[in-house]
């Protein structure tokens, strides 16, 4: 039997969390560890996975290890490095995507990386699979589209396009970049700001068997198989990258387009005709082994946008995560690890919630910690755009200067500390909170849990 000493009565905390890309699952699973209750609504009626292949950095790592202890391993049996052996730490070989990859200019491919970095890419299926593997199926409502929601003195009303409502102490809009979540945000302050900026490049993408990619693509003059490792072919009006996924079984392809057009299709995925599709790249004298893997990729031009800039990332209880925060170009292959930190820091804030009346609190100092970096990140990634495009000023074309950025420019996303952020935002809310800290003794009336 549980005897409660109650004063001023709160309500219990419920986290609504709207959207299960990878964001809003990586803080299902940290709420969950947390001991937050938490309901998952997602539009679709089961997980998305669209676009295949996703590569984590060793903070994206690092965040998601912190969340679910042991996730670490599991990706370690779902995710492929480089198939030549000696190329752990190699993020990508860094060629160019005209005829004969730049051999006729005298490049020879050079890799980049880092001593932190462990070259490691997952199929999105198998990444989602093993992060919703512990999370209760009645926590996960599927099927629910989100339309509005509104904010109330109790909390946030959802309603969902099937006409149901639904009740919340707060609402976590991990919705992505064409979310619904960033207009409730920004819309009143900020409304230029809510809809993403169309990045000037759209891609087609495509998951080729690894057989079928090793032998279109041919052994390098080294004898190593060139589709077997990690490969940036750059070029100033197309862009290939690829690498293995799915234990090196499949080699995952994304083809850029620079576009200096704006984007006039009412969707951002654009089908268009086999042909199109290939007419588009090889015209610009992509080399014709890269053409033949795209003869693999879906017809659809899938236009890129992002957010670069976000004032804030919460307004009273509804607060953003992930994309829907700061969608990103994939240029530093990083948005998704953002994801993944956005849901770490806020999992052990939202942990320290004992009333509905702190969430405002939380938020706050999880967008303090969380909103420098992340934004820096999506600047980043813009400028690693215009590098990989043979543009970025003082660059150019020069591939020694080119590797050498590369080089350098993923140390200060790669080696955060994680921990520190996660130190200082519990402070800084015990703080603003008049929290105690661990080991105080806690004073005045005090609700006390007796579990039954
Ligand atoms: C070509 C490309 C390559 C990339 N490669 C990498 C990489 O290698 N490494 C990396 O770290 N990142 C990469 N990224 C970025 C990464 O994919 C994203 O940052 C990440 O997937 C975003 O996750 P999210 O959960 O915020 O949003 P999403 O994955 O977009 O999920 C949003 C979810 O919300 C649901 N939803 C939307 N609206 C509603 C609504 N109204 N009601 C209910 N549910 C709703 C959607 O159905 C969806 O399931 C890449 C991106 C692109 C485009
Ligand atoms: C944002 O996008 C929507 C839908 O595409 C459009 O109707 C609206 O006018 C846009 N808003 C702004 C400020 O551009």
């Amino acid at each position: 039997m549980a005897t409660q000493t109650q004063q001023n009565k709160q309500p219990p905390l419920q986290v609504a969390i709207i959207g299960a890309g990878i964001g809003g699952l990586a803080l299902a699973v940290g709420l969950l560890h947390q001991g937050v209750p938490f309901t998952l609504y997602e539009a679709a009626k089961c997980f998305s996975t669209v676009g295949a292949g996703v590569g984590l950095g060793p903070n994206a790592l690092r965040a998601m290890e912190e969340i679910q202890p042991g996730f670490r391993k599991l990706y370690g049996s779902i995710s492929s490095g480089n198939v030549t052996p000696g190329k752990d730490h190699a993020m990508m070989d860094a060629l160019l995507v005209e005829e004969g990859f730049g051999e006729k200019r005298g490049w020879k491919p050079v890799s980049y990386g880092a001593a932190c970095y462990e070259r490691t890419s997952a199929h999105r299926k198998d990444l989602l699979d093993i992060i919703t593997g512990s999370i209760p199926k009645e926590n996960l409502r599927f099927g629910k589209r989100v339309t509005t929601l509104s904010q109330t003195d109790r909390g946030v009303v959802i309603a969902f396009e099937d006409g149901e409502f639904a009740e919340a102490s707060c609402a976590v809009g991990s919705d992505g970049v064409k979310g619904m979540s960033r207009g409730v945000v920004l819309g009143e302050r900020w409304p230029e700001l809510v809809n993403a900026t169309y990045t000037g490049r759209y891609v087609y993408r495509a998951v080729i068997p690894m057989q079928k990619a090793m032998k279109i693509m041919s052994k390098d003059l080294d004898g190593h198989e060139r589709a077997g490792d990690a490969k940036m072919f750059m070029g100033d009006q197309c862009i290939i990258v690829t690498f293995p996924i799915s234990k090196g079984k499949e080699c995952n392809m994304v083809c850029f387009k620079m576009d200096d057009k704006p984007w006039m299709y009412h969707e951002w995925t654009k089908p268009v005709t086999k042909d199109l599709m290939l007419s588009d790249i090889s015209e610009l004298g992509v080399d014709r082994r890269l053409v033949k893997l795209l003869e693999f990729a879906n017809p659809v031009q899938w236009a890129l946008h992002d957010h670069l800039a976000t004032p804030t990332y919460f307004s009273g209880r509804v607060c953003l995560l992930g994309d829907s925060a700061h969608a990103t170009l994939p240029h530093q292959a990083a948005g998704a690890g953002q994801c993944i930190e956005d849901a770490l820091v806020l999992s052990r804030l939202l942990g320290l919630v004992s009333s509905p009346n702190q969430l405002e609190t939380a938020f706050s100092v999880y967008d303090g910690i969380r909103r420098p970096r992340a934004q820096r990140v999506v600047r980043t990634s813009r400028e690693a755009g215009d590098i990989c495009a043979l543009k970025a000023p003082g660059i150019g074309d020069d591939m020694d200067k080119i590797v050498a950025n590369q080089c350098q420019r993923y140390l200060w996303i790669w080696e955060h500390d994680l921990l520190d952020d996660v130190v200082r935002a519990e402070s800084e809310f015990r703080s603003r909170t008049g929290k105690e800290t661990p080991g105080q003794q806690p004073t005045g009336s005090l609700v006390l849990a007796v579990a039954v």
